[in-house]
């Protein structure tokens, strides 16, 4: 830390396939741009980069979705992103783009010099190759069952219900999600990062180096990936979009997204540099240079493990500190772009921030309560009350509210002017008041400096709490009226004015790193120049020169309505429910039925009427386990089960082959309503129903017990 001399400060790379939302704004952007804006202030040297993410299977899998190119589709949401920063003041020095031909270069070379090195290595293995699409297959293109939590349709990179990242050969029943057939394994040739050999100094470094500064959550995941033993690592696929790999006999290969991306720090810092006519070589090469990712958890292991391997072999600085965060929930759920449950950072700046009533200050409160509920250590929830909350009951009624009064009652009782401070006159309040300023800075300056952005945020509106609780002790309106009788009490309400001001110059510091458009407005105000918000000024009450005068208080939020509120949490719901019935018609149509069954089933999340416990003792629950199951044919849309009832073997039909293939269900514990009146579908007689629920991306999963149970065991 002493001796750092520089920043460099990258925000995980994000996918151009699609719009963002504002989960992944608190995971990685929002923190990073606190903590550059607070680095800024302090005025380190500081180099804040992102850019989009272009390559990888996402990118095809959404040109696919949308009936488009690859090229259109980044061309499309890498503008779109870049402005959602923008108008969500996350000041990025460079948001650049792994499409640009300065990172095509740095990439390659970036795998040329290691391969030259000889630090990979080339293997011929059989990977999983679909004979009905003639490819082989990414690991997105992938699905089967998790060997960690048993989740049916896990890709082949990572397991979307438990986190864990997977390799394609790690699926149980694997299938493409091209044809929807199982694949074959066919021999392919491959380079590797041999993880393997580095296992030791990885160790080393994060579990010994920084067991003491990095977070709990982070050190947990690498620690379970040193201890599950490294593997070599395939940095290469067999794929047309990417950065094509730069060695002979490697024709038709572009390199990992995963090994390719990070490299994007990189070539950004590249080209910042070239633009500004630096060297980028130092700040990558130069061990006094602060390297600090942001990113969320599920980056980890790419950004603790794989990429410090990249690093190393390539001479370049590691990583101090990857401070990841968890995940933001919304209103009770996961947030989803296929069952369309989420707030996108283009919705807010539509509904919030581009209105009559919006402007930069609406991006401010979303960066407040943002701030307020970031998961530092655990998933967090965004409700729209919270929201509206954060912004009545704590930016409106603490901070502005401090801050006009201070304002108003100055231009009322000292003319206007920033009045004298009459130091015999300071009393104990006043002492603690001049305190509490220098105390906030070191609590501020401490939390950010150890990435607990949150407890700095409090901080702040903490101060704005004491400040107003001490102009409510002090009541200068009531010293007013006695002035008459005691005109020495004008030095009272010149004190508390004083300090009152300079606790608003104060305040306009310290949130200049969290709302930097109300830092600004605040300088307005005060008629000081951005300069005073250097975060050396803070902490101390000499900031507004005495009889200096002052603008007019400006309204710095303000209050949002209940119906804005509810119309937002209609749009959720409308939102979902409409991704639901597009679902179900799509479903209804590839099984043949008709696309008007879908709003029976968009109701389901609707709260069903009371029922007595009579009613639910009717039905009787029990746990079975799948021991066949067989597509039915003519009707795409059901399998035919044979269920273990434990006293005898059920056949059930059920509504699921659009979601399983048979093969990747068998074995698998359901529960089934075992009474329910027997059925007659397609001619086969189905004697019970399997319960399904679905996952935060939509996916039906099956209700099971959390752990094996004899089958015909009840459920109550
Ligand atoms: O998870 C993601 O969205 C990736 N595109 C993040 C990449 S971060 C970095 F490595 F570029
Ligand atoms: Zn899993």
């Amino acid at each position: 830390m002493n001796s750092t001399k520089r920043y460099l400060i990258t925000a995980a790379l994000p996918y151009a396939n699609g719009l963002k939302h504002i989960g992944h704004l608190a995971g990685a952007y929002l923190p990073a741009d606190i903590y550059v804006r607070y680095l800024r202030a302090q005025q380190r040297e500081v180099l804040f980069v992102c850019g989009s993410d272009e390559h990888g299977t996402a990118i095809p899998i959404q040109a696919k979705k949308e009936g488009t190119t690859a090229q259109a589709i980044i061309d499309k949401y890498h503008p779109i992103i870049r402005q959602n920063f923008q108008d969500l003041l996350i000041s990025f020095d460079i948001y650049h783009r792994t499409s640009a031909p300065i990172h095509h270069e740095t990439a390659s070379q970036f795998f040329k010099d290691l391969n030259d090195k000889g630090d990979l290595e080339v293997k011929e293995s059989e990977q999983y190759y679909d004979e009905q699409a003639q490819t082989f297959l990414a690991d997105r293109f992938i699905q089967g069952t998790c060997p960690n939590c048993g989740f049916p349709q896990a890709f082949g990179d990572q397991c979307e219900k438990c986190g864990t990242s997977l390799s394609p050969e790690q699926l149980i029943n694997p299938v493409s999600t091209l044809s929807g057939h199982k694949p074959v394994k066919k021999a392919t040739k491959h380079w590797y990062l041999p993880l393997d050999k580095h296992e030791a100094w990885l160790r080393e470094w994060i579990l010994g180096d920084h067991k003491d500064d990095w977070k709990g959550n982070v050190l947990g995941q690498c620690k379970s990936w040193l201890d599950g033993g490294l593997q070599p690592r395939a940095v290469t696929r067999d794929l047309d979009w990417g950065v094509k790999v730069p060695v002979e006999g490697a024709e038709g290969k572009v390199l990992y997204v995963w090994f390719d991306a990070p490299i994007g720090y990189i070539s950004a810092t590249k080209q910042y540099c070239k633009d500004h006519g630096m060297n980028a070589d130092i700040l990558w090469n130069d061990k006094d240079t602060k390297l600090v990712h942001f990113i969320g958890k599920d980056n980890i292991v790419f950004h603790c493990i794989i990429f410090p391997v990249m690093l190393k072999l390539h001479n370049n600085i590691l990583p101090d500190n990857v401070p990841a965060n968890e995940f933001v929930n919304l209103e009770g759920d996961k947030m989803s772009t296929s069952r369309n449950w989420k707030l996108e950072m283009q919705d807010y700046i539509d509904d919030f921030i581009n209105k009559e009533n919006g402007g930069p200050a609406m991006a401010d409160v979303l960066r407040y309560y943002l701030t307020t509920i970031l998961p530092e250590n655990k998933d967090s929830e965004f409700t729209w009350k919270g929201f509206q909350d954060a912004n009545n009951s704590e930016l409106v009624a603490i901070f502005g509210n401090f801050v006009n009064r201070s304002f108003v009652l100055m231009h009322k009782l000292c003319n206007g002017k920033v009045p004298p401070l009459h130091a015999t006159r300071l009393d104990a309040k006043d002492e603690q008041l001049i305190k509490d300023i220098e105390d906030a800075k070191i609590k501020i300056e401490q939390a950010i400096e150890h990435y607990k952005f949150r407890e700095a945020l409090f901080e702040v509106i903490d101060l704005a709490r004491k400040g107003n609780r001490y102009m409510q002790e002090k009541e200068p309106w009531i010293l007013a009226k006695s002035l008459e009788s005691n005109p020495l009490n004008q030095q009272l309400i010149d004190n508390c004015l004083h300090l009152c001001l300079q606790l608003t110059a104060n305040l306009a510091i310290f949130i200049h790193p969290f709302l930097p458009h109300t830092a600004k407005t605040l300088c307005h105000m005060m008629k000081v120049v951005d300069k005073m918000l250097e975060w050396k000024n803070g902490g101390r009450i000499k900031l507004l020169s005495v009889g200096y005068s002052l603008r007019a208080p400006e309204l710095l939020f303000r209050k949002i309505e209940d119906s804005e509120i509810a119309t937002q949490l209609d749009k959720l719901k409308a939102g979902a429910r409409a991704a639901e019935e597009a679902k179900a018609k799509t479903a209804a149509l590839l099984a043949g039925g008709k696309p008007d069954a879908a709003p029976e089933k968009a109701d389901q999340d609707s709260p069903k009427a009371e029922i007595q416990f009579d009613d639910f003792a009717k039905i009787d629950l029990r746990v079975g386990t799948i021991k066949s199951a067989e597509r039915i044919p003519k009707a795409d849309k059901l399998l035919k089960l044979e269920v273990d009832m434990g006293s005898e073997v059920r056949t059930i039909c059920s509504g699921i082959a659009a979601y399983f293939s048979p093969e990747a269900i068998i074995g698998k514990q359901v529960t089934v309503v075992a009474n329910l009146a027997p059925r007659k579908m397609r001619g086969i007689v189905s004697n019970g129903m399997i319960l399904m629920s679905e996952d935060q991306n939509g996916q039906l999963v099956f209700v099971n017990p959390d752990q094996a149970v004899p089958n015909g065991k009840t459920v109550n």
